[in-house]
């Protein structure tokens, strides 16, 4: 951490809104963005591509070090397949040591950033100035993930998503590698109710108070 750098860490579930508003907070902030989440997916997709066995720590490890950053725009990355494949890689620690430099350059990279994630404010960046937890029902998130999905998948049912969610959401809190939890220190932001306006309100509000209160 440094002066001159804004590190703002933004950790939830699945689907609870934290990408379109991390997003949104980079801009309005003038920090750099990184959806952490599609490292995971990146790596996982590779090893897909390579028949390189899910279970296999070193070898995906190794992937995960090494893939090339334009795998970081293929539109699969969004596959259903690929985040199951993302949230079972990501419960390996070589795996997820493979990927700690590049975050940590990212984050504490001048002016800042903004990461979002499941382990940003108490692993990747414990030391972040503002840290949220964004989440928001079950139910809720499943009707968001299940919306963006049927666009390009239109058999997929609400049901479906909402056993992917709840399934991703037990393996990501379980695991014994960075588990998906709410850092001691962070803000919680409950988006159940909230459209993207009142949450990115909400956001920029909360921000700037922790800011105010550190100087
Ligand atoms: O946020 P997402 O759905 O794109 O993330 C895909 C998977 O990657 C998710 O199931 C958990 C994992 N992940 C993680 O373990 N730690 C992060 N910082 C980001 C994502």
């Amino acid at each position: 951490m440094s002066d001159n750098c804004l590190t703002i860490a933004v950790d939830g579930p699945a689907a609870s809104g934290k990408g379109t508003l991390s997003r949104r907070l980079a801009r309005h902030f003038g920090l750099a963005y990184l959806d952490t989440g599609s490292l995971y997916r990146a790596a996982a997709l590779k090893a897909l591509d390579n028949n390189v066995a899910l279970d296999d720590e070193a070898a995906v490890a190794a992937l995960a070090e090494t893939f090339e950053a334009e795998l970081l725009d293929d539109p699969r990355l969004r596959e259903r397949g690929v985040g199951e494949a993302a949230s079972r890689i990501a419960g390996l620690t070589e795996v997820r040591n493979a990927l700690l430099t590049f975050q940590r350059k990212v984050a504490y990279s001048a002016p800042g950033a903004v990461l979002d994630g499941r382990d940003i404010g108490t692993v990747v960046c414990p030391d972040a100035q503002v840290k949220l937890f964004v989440t928001a029902s079950v139910d809720e998130r499943a009707r968001r993930r299940h919306k963006e999905m049927a666009e390009k998948d239109p058999m997929v049912t609400l049901t479906d998503i909402k056993a992917d969610i709840l399934r991703r959401d037990a393996r990501d809190s379980s695991r014994d590698a960075a588990p998906l939890l709410q850092a001691t220190d962070a803000h919680l932001l409950d988006t159940t109710n909230l459209d993207i306006e009142t949450a990115m309100n909400a956001a920029v509000s909360l921000i700037n108070s922790v800011l105010a209160e550190k100087r």
